[in-house]
């Protein structure tokens, strides 16, 4: 072989195994993001467990209060059970399904089993008339100790709301998760989405009625662990807007229209503020309807506005990477994939209406929305300054000492003998990556500048949690298969 044609070869092999490891594989991810959910059930798990390492936790659960408050999910590297956090994540797996589930193929039915996770907790929740748990187990006895679920023998207190002490975000966002499930279930288990509705407009009733925002009525449960700042109007509109989408009863759409001026026109959409998913969701019915497009398309345009990188109404800051990064936000991947989400969900009702927006100094189409949502995707699973992807058990290099007390101390079957409360601090004071995969998982995500640091001391970069996997569920279905590029 002549001297110049070896340097042809070698490029070319360069070249094809640079495409390689960035092409990124959208359906391996989507199986493995839903997969995560298993590695977070709390209570007795069915013989269907697919993530074996995992083991029953938790089943005293709702005993102090004689209720039955087994099940539900861990909401991120630690053992309570906060349920205003998971109450948000069940919406979102449903909204996912809902939009994107028929793109899903065979992980669909994962995608169900996963809100129903969610939604048959919340039944239990929200099970005894005024009264609806707000969470399980003190964070602060929690949060001292470094023990697998399986072990735990923190207190399992659990902090509930009735009518002298209400809490009307905690229970209008419970509301909302199980009227999206509700719709979600629809078609293959019409009795259960039954269920799931009337219990909705009870929950939803009770958080009206009774209002008061859980900080004051949960405490140091609450503070400074899911704190509300926002307050819960956001939470209530949400609710109502998931009501009507649900059942297309006029009360809740003139609740959502009559209250909608209380709302902030911050670029937010988290477990904390719904702002900006309240103006997405609706303006999916607003979009064909111009008597009641006011003003939730104008806001969902603005709000789009303020994403786009080049937009001089710009109000979220990128990294040079490419990622899009709140500044001040400790797990930053919340915040991409939830506000990449409400991109792509918007890209396709515009679509639909063959609609532009108007910033102040661009034109935006679908399309234009689809790709940034797409870099965001992409950054996360591995074209990124890192070259590693985010999600644990996707790709070829991912983040190995998540902060995660499961996936950190050895399963149940390497160690049956009990772990006490620091018997784990020398497994998370180790250099070595943790003992248990926890597929799927993916982590708050790298600073500012593109950089990560992998280490257990880091739980704004390393922990998991539900809310940040529950939106990237919708994306990886749609980027699977998009149908708009
Ligand atoms: C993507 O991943 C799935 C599941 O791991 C695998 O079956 C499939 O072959 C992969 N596709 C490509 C194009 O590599
Ligand atoms: C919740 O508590 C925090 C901290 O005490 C406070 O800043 C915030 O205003 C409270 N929110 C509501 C809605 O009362
Ligand atoms: C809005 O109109 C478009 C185009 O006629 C249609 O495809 C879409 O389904 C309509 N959306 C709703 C929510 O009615
Ligand atoms: C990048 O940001 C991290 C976190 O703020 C910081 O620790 C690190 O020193 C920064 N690296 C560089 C090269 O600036």
């Amino acid at each position: 072989m002549s001297k110049v044609w070896l340097l042809v070869t070698i490029a070319m092999m360069a070249i094809i195994s640079v495409t390689k490891a960035t092409s990124i594989n959208y359906s391996d991810a989507l199986a493995k993001s839903i997969l995560f959910y298993e590695g977070q059930r709390s209570g007795l798990l069915p013989h269907s467990q697919r993530m074996k390492w995992r083991k029953n936790s938790a089943l005293q659960d709702g005993h102090d209060i004689n209720m039955d408050m087994v099940g539900g999910y861990y909401d991120a590297g630690d053992n309570v059970k906060f349920n205003f956090p998971m109450a948000f994540t069940t919406t979102m797996l449903a909204w996912s399904v809902l939009e994107f589930g028929d793109l899903m193929g065979s992980e669909r039915k994962h995608a169900l089993e996963a809100i129903r996770w969610g939604s048959d907790y919340f039944l239990k929740a929200t099970n005894s008339p005024d009264k609806i748990v707000a969470q399980v187990g003190d964070p602060n006895k929690d949060h001292d100790c470094w023990e697998r679920p399986e072990d735990m023998d923190t207190p399992r207190t659990t902090y509930y709301l009735t009518p002298q002490k209400p809490g009307s975000e905690l229970s209008a966002e419970i509301a909302a998760a199980l009227a999206a499930s509700s719709i979600a279930f629809r078609k293959t288990d019409a009795q259960y989405s039954k269920l799931l509705l009337v219990r909705a407009y009870k929950v939803f009733d009770f958080a009206n009625k009774y209002r008061g925002s859980y900080n004051n009525s949960v405490g140091d449960g609450a503070c400074p662990f899911y704190c509300d700042i926002s307050g819960y109007m956001d939470e209530l509109i949400w609710g109502a807007a998931w009501l009507y989408k649900a059942t297309k009863t006029a009360y809740y759409w003139d609740f959502v229209k009559s209250n909608v001026q209380s709302l902030g026109s911050f670029v937010e959409f988290g477990w904390e503020s719904k702002n900006a998913g309240i103006n997405i969701l609706v303006s999916q019915w607003a979009m064909n309807d111009s008597s009641s497009a006011s003003p939730f398309i104008s806001n969902a345009d603005n709000f789009i506005c303020s994403l786009l990188p080049t937009s001089s109404t710009k109000s979220v800051s990128y990294t040079k990477g490419g990622l899009l990064f709140k500044q001040g936000a400790s797990s930053n991947l919340q915040c991409t994939t939830a506000l990449s989400f409400l991109l792509v969900v918007y890209a396709r009702y515009m679509h639909a209406v063959k609609k532009t927006i108007h910033c102040s100094n661009e034109v935006a189409d679908p399309t234009r929305l689809i790709k940034l949502a797409k870099s965001q995707v992409d950054y996360i699973l591995g074209k990124n300054p890192q070259g590693m992807s985010y999600m644990v058990g996707y790709g070829a290099k991912f983040p190995q000492k998540i902060h995660h007390r499961g996936s950190t101390l050895p399963s149940m079957a390497m160690h049956p003998q009990h772990l006490g409360c620091r018997d784990g601090d020398q497994y998370f004071k180790s250099d070595k990556p943790n003992l248990n995969m926890l597929t799927g998982a993916v982590v708050g995500g790298p600073a500012g500048n593109d950089s990560f640091q992998d280490s257990r001391y880091n739980p704004g970069e390393t922990e998991p949690t539900t809310y940040i996997n529950a939106p990237f569920v919708g994306l990886l279905a749609y980027f699977n298969k998009p149908t708009l590029v």
